[in-house]
């Protein structure tokens, strides 16, 4: 029986995560789910963002599906010194499971042009994958300080670290439409040349079937929300997909319609990209859909369930047609939205 550790987090997370834990139950019930503690809470109860507990429990687990982590502005918890802070556990358990290749779909499915806040000739049809390299550059190692009037960070990456995400992307690439986008600034950053030229090199050696290109992250900003189309997967360093995916959430209409998937050396880990949206946690009003779209990631990349995965997907597009939530001008609240998948997984066939 596939083990499955759940990380609630703090904010939204554990609303969320119920909901996705909830539709994980229907579509595979054999699945056992155990729970842990991540994040400001964990900090709270453990003195630690990411505790030893927690780091055990990930030994025998077959996935790991996340919730969000952190705080508002004025919490407490971004006043503790760096590493206790709610996103270092993140980033520690990241590291802890080895998931170098983080996958974030952006997808508009049909029928659900009307929810992005682009013209529907634009949204329609929208399939990207954005490949975001998820352990390295400005956010692991290297020097870093705050000292006074003076502070560092230190973007590095290594060949290795560029061929492993470049390697996902172009497997990926290999199972959709066969073109890649790898993004950089190596216009001005010696990182970017390495980056582009090891992309490059790997590309010509192993995929030479693949169709890729190189463009500047100022560039795709712009280009991937004025005419989305043109993309189909995009790898980029960590900094630059952080930001790109956030952006590229304004395609299908919301944060909350933007699941994850980790991959790497051990274990996947699933996670929703948004955060723990402190203006509306504990108000019952998330939007839990990319939570449970994590929860079809996990299926299909974790325990390898792609029946299961396509049945989730189908079910939470239906859910969005007839209850769209808040944060897509509907007015559905999280149990509402989570009701209504639950009934089209019920009336919705296993294979299909
Ligand atoms: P955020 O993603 O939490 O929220 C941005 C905006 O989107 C807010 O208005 C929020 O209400 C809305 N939103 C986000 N998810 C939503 C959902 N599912 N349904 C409806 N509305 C949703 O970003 P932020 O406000 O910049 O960050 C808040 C905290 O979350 C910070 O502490 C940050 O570090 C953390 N964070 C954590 C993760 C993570 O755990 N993976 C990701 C991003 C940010
Ligand atoms: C995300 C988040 C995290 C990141 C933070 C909370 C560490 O923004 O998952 O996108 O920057 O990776
Ligand atoms: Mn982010």
């Amino acid at each position: 029986m596939p083990k499955i550790i759940t990380l609630p987090g703090d904010g939204i997370g554990p609303e969320v995560t119920a909901a996705a834990v909830a539709v994980l139950r229907e579509v595979a019930p054999d699945v056992i789910t155990e729970e842990h503690a991540i994040g400001g809470g964990a900090f709270d109860t453990h003195g630690d963002p990411f505790p030893q507990r927690t780091r055990d429990a990930l030994q025998d687990a077959d996935a790991v599906l996340l919730g969000t982590v952190g705080g508002a502005h004025d919490s407490p918890w971004n006043r503790l010194p760096r590493h206790l802070r709610p996103e270092s556990g993140l980033l520690a358990l990241r590291k802890a499971l080895g998931c170098y290749a983080n996958l974030r779909p952006v997808r508009v499915q049909p029928g659900l042009e009307h929810l992005s806040p682009l013209k529907p000739e634009l949204a329609r049809g929208v399939d990207i994958l954005i490949v975001r390299e998820l352990l390295g550059g400005i956010y692991f190692d290297g020097d870093r300080r705050l000292e006074g009037h003076v502070a560092y960070n230190t973007m590095r990456y290594t060949t290795p670290e560029v061929e492993r995400v470049a390697k996902v992307a172009f497997w990926a690439a290999e199972q959709r439409k066969g073109r890649v986008t790898s993004v950089d600034k190596a216009n001005v950053l010696e990182v970017s040349e390495l980056w582009r030229r090891d992309v490059q090199a790997l590309r010509d050696r192993e995929y030479r079937s693949i169709h890729l290109n190189h463009e500047y992250v100022d560039s795709v900003a712009m280009l991937i929300v004025a005419n989305p189309s043109r993309y189909d997967v995009v790898v980029t360093e960590n900094l630059f997909g952080d930001i790109l995916s956030d952006l590229a959430a304004v395609i299908p209409g919301s944060l909350g319609l933007m699941p994850s998937a980790s991959l790497g050396d051990g274990p996947g880990l699933f996670e929703p990209i948004h955060g723990s949206a402190p203006d509306i946690a504990g108000q019952g009003m998330a939007n839990p859909a990319a939570a449970i779209q994590s929860a079809g990631m996990l299926l299909r990349h974790g325990l390898g369930r792609p029946d299961a995965a396509n049945q989730v997907d189908r079910a939470v597009a239906l859910a969005l047609r007839q209850h769209p939530t808040r944060d897509l001008g509907g007015q559905a609240d999280t149990q509402t939205f989570t009701q209504a998948v639950l009934r089209a997984l019920e009336t919705s066939p296993a294979v299909g």
